[in-house]
Order: C-alpha cells, then structure tokens, then sequence
C-alpha cells in the first residue's frame, strides 16, 4: 500500500521507499499541499501552515471570523495549493480557466469525497504511466456543479508521483475550459533555480539554469508538437543542488502537442508550479456530463542533485511508461541509409550498403525515406505509402528477402502525418491536409500536415501504413515528423470548437500510434521528428526509442545527449556513427570517438557501407561486439554524469549495473592541450568497499578509491578523443 489517508486531519499520505507526498483536505474544504519530499512520519503536520494574511486579502466568504483568529488564515491565495482556481481571492496562476453561460467564471472547487483504486487507469485517448494504486480526489463547486478530479499515483522504488486533473461538467448546460492545466504543486520557498532543456533543430535539449524569481517562469511550445526549442520539462533545484547533492523537483509532462510548464513566485516567497496544456489558443466546450481529461504530469524528488532525479526518472520511464513489449530486451543494432545515401538510391545500392555489414553484428537495416510514391527529393510523394517500383524494381520483396538472407531484419521509414501537394492522396483529398478555404498554406519542406482530427483522414493513413507493414516482412518502423502546424483549422468541424484543434490534434495522434503500433505486435518502432522535435513521454509510450537529433557529429552528441539524459533514459536515445567529415557539422572526429559517443544509447550506424575499407569493417565488428558486452549497462543501468560538456572541456558519463558488479566510464575530452592540467576523473556509483578491477589497467582498485582519487585518463593525442573504462567487481 503507498497511498494512506489520516481520517481525523484528514490527511493524505502518498508514500514511496524514500519519499512522502503530504496533502490535507483543510477547514473550508481546500485541499492543500503539505509537504513532498525525503520520507518522513505520518506525523501532524498542520502546525507548519502559514499565519494570518495581510492588508486587502480576500476572504473566503463566511470565514472573516476565522481569519481574525490569531494562527489560521482563510484566503485561497495563501494555501499551498494542489488546484489553483481563478475568482474567489486567489491571484496566483489557476490551474482551470471556466466559463459557463452566464458568462461567470468563477469556481470553487472543493472536498467531495474521495476513493483508493487499486490499479490507475491511463487518461481518456492519451498515454499515460502504466499500474500502480490511485487516489482519486473528487473536488466539487456546489454552486455550477462543476467538478475535477484529481489523480495520484506514487511509485514505490523511485517515489515519483504521477498526478493529472479530470475536469467535469456535472451541470445540465454546456461550459467551456478556456484553460485546463493537469496540476498544481506548491513549495514553501523560493529558493531554487529553475532548469529547463530548450533547444533547436541540429542542437536539441541544451540546459538552461535560471535563479527562480517573482512572477512567472514558463517553458512551453505553441507549435502542436512537444518541440525541439523547447521540451515538456522543467525542474527546481536548490541553489546549492549539484549533480549528486542537494534537493532537485522535475516536472515531466506526457504529452505531445502544444503545453506550458509554468513556476510562478509569489507572496514574498513560495513557488507554485502548474502546468499542462497549452491555454493559448485553446478553449474546449464541455456538454452536459462531460469530462475533459489532461495529460499525466510526472513529479520527481530527489535530495541527490540533478543524477538522483535523473535516475528516479528513467527508472520509473522504463518500469512504468514505454511498453513492456520491448523495453527489458535489446535494442536492434541497425544500419540506417539516410546520410548514406539520401534520396539517391535503388534496390542494388541498398542491398550492396547491407551486404557490406554482413558479419559486423549489426542486426537491421533501415531504409529510410525516398522509398514510396513520386518521392525522388522531399517535393513529392509523402501520403502515397506505395512503393516507388522505378527506384525499387523488384518493390520492397526483393530488398527485404536480400536483407533477410543476411541474417538481418528489415526496417522502414514512413511519415504517417504529412502530405505533399504533389501527391495522390492531396489530389484526392485536399481537404485532409490542415489549412484554411481562404488563406494560402504555410508550406515546410513543402509538406503539410494532415489533419488527424478527423476520423476518416486517420483512417486512410492507418489502412495505407497497415497495408505495407502487413504485406511485407517488416520489423522496425522509423515514424517520422519534420514540420509544425501553421493555419490549425479543421474543415467541417464547428467554428465554436475550432481552438480544440491542438488537443483533438494529440488524441488524433495517439489514437493512430494505438492503431498501428497494436496492429503491428512484431515491429519495434522508432520515433522522430526533424531529428529530436518530438522527444517527449507520450512518445516513449508508443515508441521505445526516439532518433536524439540529425546532428551526428560525436562533439555535439555529447551534449545533445547529456542534456537529453536530464530526463530520458540512454535506452530511448537512438544514437548513430556517421561518416566524417560529419554532414551537420563539416568536423571530423575518429571512429572510436563516433562509436565510443553513439554506444551510449539505443546504437546503430548511418553511413555508405560500401566505402568501408576492410579495417573498417573490421572494427566496426569489434565495436558492435564491445556494445553487446556493455548493452544491459546502457540498456538498463544507472547513469552518473561524471563530466558536463555545458561547463567544461569533458564529458563523462558512467553507467553502473543495478547490482553494482559491472560498470562503464565513457570520457571525452573535447581539446586537447599540451602539458595540459592534472585532472583525475573519478568513477560513481560503485560499492566503496569492493574490489574493481579495471581492464583496461590490468589493476584492481578499491571502490571508494576509484570514486574518490580518480583515474588520470589516458586521451589520445588529437582533440575530440574518448577513453572507457569498465569495472568489475571481484568477489562480490
Ligand atoms: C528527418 C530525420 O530526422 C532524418 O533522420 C531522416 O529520416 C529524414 N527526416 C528523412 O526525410
């Protein structure tokens, strides 16, 4: 049991291993938050709250007496708050926005029951974290009949607490949310710093740290899509927080479309955090009986810096987010023909690349986009999911029987979302592609964007998709989605409903990934957008992996990926060695240091094969062999970011075996210099006391004496080269 409830304080207790989450229903019926944090008592905890409030505080109706009564307060914009509403005195962010036909907006939502589910249902059409007890908190304003539902989960290992709002319209007239945020969460102070991973095409999710201030502190994305500028994240972390000390909270969002995170300081210092989908340009009609359901916000504490949360994250992703389905085996190793080929490619080309990797250990060979319709340069085709028989003259038969009689899988590209002009499927049915009868459409990479709010276009893409992965022995499926929605507007649908556009765009979305990742139980998928545009955990539900970003160059992998891990473990990070000099970048950089960088994730190679020499081939082989030996580590271990490239000439991140008896130290020294500084890179998350012994040293060491001392690393002369080191434990 992790969720308890205190009758007489009517207090609630979401309890995981290490953490608390405290809340009480208080004297006017509010719900407010008491305290998340390291475990601690089921003590009383009423005590802490704030006293009085100030000049022009507004009172809660019938509770002046109350307020004047030394030690009690009694306005909403003083608790601590797990729902903000907008109205009755509280001027801090609401998390719901409400309008009925009146015109009021005013709610008050307050204690209305409660009950304990034995298993969390995922939100209605979205993706969500998968089992665990529920507490359903119903709040209720007696006056419209408006409700909301509150969802918690907690998980016992890591104590992340999953939280999400269903808004209801139990009244017997139609309202509309103009906003409908999943959460609110409240801290006591405002000492922290707020840490975000905003980015851009080639440079996804670099980290950003900003102290915490008065006012509002937002990250969102207006663009339909979770975004490359910005991800559905943000964290709090003390001033003093490291990477392994200090208090850190993140807010992780399940949800693929337009969203805000916001944290606001207010009252001279507490710092409220909400968020969900985006309000700006949103509004949604809710009918008689009605729920609205939001996105699943994920909450994790850690009072070990920015890895313990790290870590809370990607274990509680891999236990409870991305299907089981995959997520506990080995990721195929693949060949990929994009920066190898682009569109410039037949049916030899692409046998004589897989033919080339033959005995390597690389297991799938991915035909990426070019292969369908009029599809000979990004102009055309997109829609038509048929194969292009003058590229391919034998179809897909012959290149998937050739890959097959090679021992590998076959994989392929599709974007199920977009439609080019030139294509047969517009010509048919221009209207499916999203835009406005009067207004000239936005063209990027000169596709459009269906409009998957509709029932019947999100039919004809499955039933084409379906078609192919059905007719052919397909088993990997690269999903891809390189632009953003301009024009949002969907024919047919009611002028009134039109700002519904980017949610009902995400339900659309998950409604397709359902129908073809269920349809299609052997292939393993794989998501993109522009490279990482869309790497975000509703992805990860469908998708156990996500290509990280088009920039291959091993220099700035290492910081697209450490920015990436802040959040989302190094299995869903599908990372590739690329030719040199590298197509993003114009740098070059060595084979170990590619294979070194891109083994820190889901792996793979992206490059015309048929120019390797037979050293090449052969290291390749050693490399994918080296890979196999370490996968469970990279797959399923702990990761400690030893060294960040954000700060410093080094990246370092070391990945340790749950049972501590094997570990990995990937180093990368970024410049070289000449008699150069005396650093020593110490290793993490080892048992002090046991002996490691290192290979690469012939040495054995104490624990406590590689995470303390250090090892000198030994970097090859030449700037951008890496060093690894593996551990492991003797006798243990
Ligand atoms: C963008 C992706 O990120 C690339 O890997 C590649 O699949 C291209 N699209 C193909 O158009």
């Amino acid at each position: 049991m992790a969720i308890f409830f205190q009758e007489e304080q009517k207090t609630f207790y979401l309890e995981g291993k290490d953490v608390t989450y405290a809340f009480f229903i208080n004297e006017v019926g509010y719900a407010e938050h008491l305290y998340y944090g390291k475990k601690i008592g089921r003590d009383d905890l009423t005590c802490i709250r704030k006293s009085g409030g100030g000049s022009g505080t507004s009172i809660i109706p019938g509770r002046m007496e109350m307020w004047l009564q030394p030690g009690f307060y009694a306005s909403y914009h003083d608790f601590p708050s797990e729902l903000s509403f907008f109205g009755t005195g509280d001027y801090r962010e609401p998390a719901v926005g409400y309008q009925d036909k009146t015109g009021s907006r005013v709610v008050e939502l307050l204690y209305d029951g409660h009950e304990i589910l034995a298993e969390k249902p995922l939100p209605a059409g979205m993706p969500g974290m998968r089992g665990g007890e529920t507490l359903v908190l119903h709040l209720k304003d007696s006056i419209t009949a408006f409700a909301c539902d509150l969802y918690y989960t907690i998980y016992e290992e890591t104590g992340v607490v999953v939280r999400r709002a269903v808004y209801r319209n139990l009244s017997t007239d139609a309202v509309r949310l103009n906003r409908a945020y999943s959460f609110t969460f409240t801290l006591p102070d405002m000492d922290y710093d707020v840490l975000s991973l905003p980015g851009a095409w080639a440079r996804e999710r670099a980290i950003e740290r900003i102290p915490m201030h008065h006012g509002v502190v937002s990250v969102d994305s207006k663009r339909t899509s979770s975004s490359a500028t910005m991800n559905p994240f943000l964290a709090l972390a003390r001033k003093n927080a490291g990477e392994e000390t200090g208090d850190v909270y993140g807010f992780s969002l399940i949800y693929s479309s337009s969203y805000v995170l916001k944290a606001e300081g207010v009252n001279g210092g507490t710092t409220l955090v909400t968020g969900g989908i985006q309000d700006f340009d949103f509004s949604w009609t809710l009918e008689p009986g009605e729920g609205f359901d939001t996105p699943e916000v994920v909450l994790a504490y850690s009072d070990r810096g920015l890895g313990g949360m790290s870590r809370s994250f990607h274990d509680a992703y891999r236990d409870h987010l991305i299907n089981p389905r995959y997520v506990k085996k080995p990721r195929p190793v693949v060949i990929n023909n994009w920066e190898g080929t682009y569109f410039n490619f037949d049916a030899e080309k692409l046998m004589s690349i897989a033919k080339a990797v033959e005995g390597t250990g690389i297991d799938t060979f991915v035909l990426d986009d070019g292969w369908f319709g009029k599809r000979d340069d990004d102009t055309s085709g997109l829609g038509d999911w048929v194969v292009n028989t003058k590229k391919l003259k034998g179809g897909l038969t012959d290149v998937i029987a050739c890959v097959n009689s090679l021992g590998m899988k076959f994989g392929l590209w599709f974007e199920p979302e977009m439609v080019n002009e030139d294509s047969d499927l517009f010509r048919a049915h221009p209207d499916y592609a999203i835009g406005l009868p009067n207004r000239a459409r936005c063209r990027s990479r000169y596709q459009y964007m269906l409009d998957l709010t509709r029932k019947e276009v999100r039919d004809t893409i499955v039933d084409s998709v379906n078609r192919v992965l059905h007719e052919n022995n397909i088993e990997y499926v690269k999903w891809d989605y390189n632009r953003n929605v301009t024009e949002s507007f969907s024919f047919g649908r009611d002028p009134q409903r039109q700002a519904e556009f980017a949610h009902r765009y995400a339900l659309g979305l998950y409604d397709l990934c359902e129908r073809i990742v269920n349809a299609n139980p052997n292939v393993f998928f794989e998501g993109c957008s522009s490279g990482g545009a869309r790497f975000d955990p509703a992805m990860l539900y469908y998708f156990p992996q996500i290509w990280t970003s088009d920039n291959t160059d091993a220099e700035a992998r290492t910081l697209i990926q450490y920015g990436t891990s802040m959040v989302y473990p190094l299995s869903t990070m599908s990372c590739h060695v690329s030719a040199v000099p590298n197509h993003q970048t114009g740098r070059t950089t060595s084979m170990e240091t590619r294979a070194d960088i891109a083994h820190l994730g889901a792996t793979g190679y992206e490059l015309d094969t048929t120019k390797f020499t037979t050293e090449e081939k052969v290291k390749i082989r050693e490399q994918v062999a080296q890979y196999h030996q370490m996968e469970d580590l990279v797959l399923y271990g702990d990761l400690y970011r030893t060294e960040n490239p954000f700060e410093s000439n080094y990246f370092g991140f070391m990945l340790v075996a749950k049972d501590q008896k094997k570990a990995m130290l990937t180093l990368y020294q970024r410049v070289t210099k000449c008699n150069g500084d005396l650093k020593l890179f110490k290793a993490a998350g080892l048992l002090p006391d046991t002996d490691y012994f290192v290979p690469e040293l012939n040495r054995t060491f104490k624990g406590s004496t590689l995470m303390n001392v250090g090892l000198r690393a030994a970097f090859a002369r030449g700037d951008f080269a890496t060093v690894t080191y593996h551990f492991v434990a003797q006798n243990a």
